[in-house]
């Protein structure tokens, strides 16, 4: 088959992708129609029209404002579950999937009203389409450590509902030192740690989320080829880089796809892997994203590969479950 065949069919596993960077234009007006919430904008294509951003901040500010429709855990449990629906059909045999609870408990919204909507789409999806997923609980680290702390605490009823914490939001003048305490409880309580580093922030926050926050995993983290040593500790370490080139296009990380690094990350021998981040928002699913990646940078069959076994390494799955993905 072609290379874009190819890539087409093989399975995937996603392992960055916000629910809520999920929520379709057209979902969002219909969401604010059944829950009675009035939006900044006139109709879906003047929200569409919005989506010309210009760095991380611009999107955060439409992607907090398009999730404020969530109200109902209908709401979060169709929101995934049509998430999962798309994944399924670009061949996503199994999502890891953040959700930010401070969006949503800001409003008044309740944990288990996010929590419980989120585990039964996941499990609706499970059933109906054989794809598997698990939850991730992200900070807002625009906010403050206590109210991570807190957030963290009133999640702890549904402990076993999520598999791990992330950070994330606004990363400039937020560095990962400042939830160092919450990430150090998350980890008693036996959850596994991810943090979003080097999208805009410096390399040093890459550096700091692994020694600081002890995460196993960086999300992004196309800014570490900056720093040789940091290149060279996460090569060996085989530490595993969540990398969406669409979003780092659209977020002008990069200016053109062409000039990604995921090509040279791969060369340097960086556990690289492809995700969607915020796919309503970025022009694409991660089929797009592997689609697209490949033909810009040229790419060929081996590095697919390379890709793929990084995904499964990076799983958040025991000893059985990446036996039976490999
Ligand atoms: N929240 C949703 N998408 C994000 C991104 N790409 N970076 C930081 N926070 C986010
Ligand atoms: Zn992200």
């Amino acid at each position: 088959p072609s290379l874009a065949a190819f890539l087409a069919e093989m399975p995937k596993i996603e392992l960055h992708v916000h629910v809520e960077g999920t929520l379709e234009p057209e979902t969002i007006f219909a969401l604010a129609k059944r829950n009675g919430v009035a939006l900044p904008y006139a109709d879906v294509e003047a929200l569409r029209a919005a989506y010309a951003f210009t760095d991380l901040q611009s999107f955060l500010d439409v992607y907090y404002a398009g999730a404020g429709v969530l109200l109902t855990a209908d709401d979060f449990h169709d929101m995934v579950f049509a998430y999962l629906e798309r994944a399924h059909a670009d061949r996503v045999v199994r999502a890891e999937i953040f959700f930010d609870p401070q969006t949503h408990t800001a409003r008044g919204v309740a944990m288990a009203t996010v929590i419980g909507g989120l585990t039964a789409g996941c499990a609706a999806a499970r059933a109906a389409l054989g794809i598997e997923s698990v939850l991730i609980l992200c900070f807002l680290r625009h906010l403050d450590e206590d109210d991570a702390l807190a957030t963290l605490e009133a999640a702890l009823p549904h402990r076993e509902k999520f598999v791990g914490v992330g950070l994330d939001s606004s990363e400039v003048g937020h560095p990962p030192e400042k939830f160092a305490r919450v990430f150090a409880r998350a980890q008693a309580l036996g959850l596994r740690l991810v943090a979003h580093a080097g999208e805009e922030g410096p390399p040093a926050y890459v550096t700091s989320a692994l020694d600081v926050l002890g995460a196993e995993r960086i999300d992004h983290g196309v800014r570490s080829l900056e720093d040789p040593v940091l290149t060279a500790r996460l090569a060996a370490g085989r530490v595993a880089l969540t990398v969406c080139p669409l979003s780092n296009l659209k977020l002008r990380v990069v200016d053109t796809l062409a000039d990604h690094p995921l090509g040279r990350m791969l060369d340097a021998g960086l556990a690289a892997t492809i995700n969607s981040d915020d796919p309503a928002y970025f022009g694409g699913y991660v089929g797009q994203n592997w689609l697209e990646t490949f033909e810009a940078l040229g790419l060929d069959r081996d590095a697919a590969i390379r890709l793929s076994k990084n995904a499964i390494d990076a799983a958040f799955v025991d000893a059985a479950g990446r036996a039976a993905l490999h």
